[in-house]
């Protein structure tokens, strides 16, 4: 069969390469056993590629990810890169992708897998079944606004600025994935900002508010200031659905319902771009991990969140619901079966490293493809 779908592999720094080592032993598994091809490149990103190239994200990568399907990310940045300048810094790498690739919708999902109930800090009823959808900006906001930067005052002091900026179209579009998505869900949306203290974070309300009258009357959408939200999360998780926030907000809150979760080795994420007249839409898929420098090269990491990062690429990029879903069963299976990587452990499970992990997904995906 034809390779007609063209993913770019982007392993990265520290736990990068070896989860996505497991990911490709999913992937060469799918093209024995599910007869779907994929045309595979792998490409540099982050300190890997600064070392190999000189930057963190070489113009080649970003060519590469804008000719293929789907890319699949795995992490940037490291203690070794922490004093470089702000310009060569391996955190570049993904911001820069999100920017080219205009993937200003990231989807962060919370789960909480009923065999991982106990790996949270929260009181099992508290995070029992949680399921929670936060859906952030990315391409817009301070991550990107200008004026930014460090200058010296005329006093000889230094003053760094950074600025929250947002248009309503950027709004209204992020907004409008979110609204889809509550709709295919349970129909409930919580907007995130400061609308109490910042002028973008008013324009947000206003603009979600009209965007949800207009096209979305079906949807129930309430409000929230963010640091309300980071408290009701932690309180009472369960009353959210799906979370709307900007960019720098959205990745705070995201942590947070990462951690109500118990593991940040269990989570994916997806970030779209808008689809075209043909419905293609650039996409980037990463575990929300982050490369974990602490315990690189061990053969300990979880490989859970990467091939969970897979699925969703399955799903959001193929519309390859089935197999995406069997990924995910896998995983889920495996856990309840006891077996546990460190970062997940719990009383009465069985620890074992990122490859015999890897094995026993591929185990109970050929059990649900017999
Ligand atoms: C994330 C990360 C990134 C971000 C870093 C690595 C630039 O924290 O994806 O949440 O802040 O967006
Ligand atoms: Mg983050």
């Amino acid at each position: 069969m034809s390779a007609n779908k063209k993913l770019l592999v982007l392993p990265g720094d520290g736990i990068g390469p070896e989860v996505m080592h497991e990911v490709r032993r999913v992937i060469d598994w799918m093209d024995r056993r599910r007869h779907v091809s994929f045309g595979i490149e792998e490409g540099l990103v982050g300190g890997a590629a600064l070392e190999a190239e000189g930057s963190p994200c070489p113009d080649r990568t970003v060519e590469r990810a804008l000719a293929a399907d789907a890319v699949l990310f795995g992490s940037v940045g490291g203690p070794k890169w922490d004093s470089l300048p702000f310009d060569k810094r391996p955190e570049l790498g993904i911001l820069r992708l999100r920017k080219e690739l205009g993937l200003f919708a990231n989807l962060r999902p919370a789960l909480v897998l009923e065999p991982l109930v106990d790996a949270s800090s929260l009181k099992p009823d508290v995070v029992r079944g949680l399921d929670l959808m936060i859906v952030r900006e990315t391409t817009g906001g301070i991550y990107f606004g200008e004026p930014r930067g460090v200058e010296t005052l005329p006093n000889g002091k230094r003053r760094g600025i950074d600025t929250e900026v947002y248009t309503e179209d950027e709004i209204a579009r992020v907004a409008r994935v979110a609204f889809d998505l509550a709709r295919k869900r349970s129909n409930r949306l919580t907007s995130v900002e400061k609308a109490n203290v910042m002028q973008s974070g008013r324009l947000w309300r206003a603009v979600v508010s009209e965007i949800g009258r207009d096209e979305f009357p079906d949807v129930e959408l309430s409000h929230m200031y963010a640091d309300n939200c980071a408290m009701q999360l932690a309180n009472r998780p369960k009353q959210f659905d799906v979370i709307l926030a900007g960019n720098l907000f959205g990745d705070v809150l995201s942590d947070l319902a990462a951690a109500l979760t118990g593991s940040l080795g269990m989570l994916p994420s997806a970030t779209l771009g808008a689809p075209d007249s043909s419905g293609r839409r650039n996409a980037l898929y990463e575990p929300i991990h982050g490369s974990a420098p602490d315990i690189a090269g061990k053969g300990i990491a979880n490989p859970c969140a990467q091939m969970l990062s897979f699925a969703m690429l399955l799903r959001w990029s193929f519309g390859m619901e089935e197999d995406a879903k069997m990924i995910e069963t896998a995983v889920e299976k495996v856990l309840a079966g006891g077996l546990r990587t460190a970062d997940i452990m719990g009383p009465g499970t069985a620890r074992v490293g990122t490859s015999v992990m890897g094995d026993a997904v591929l185990r109970e995906l050929d059990k649900l493809a017999a």
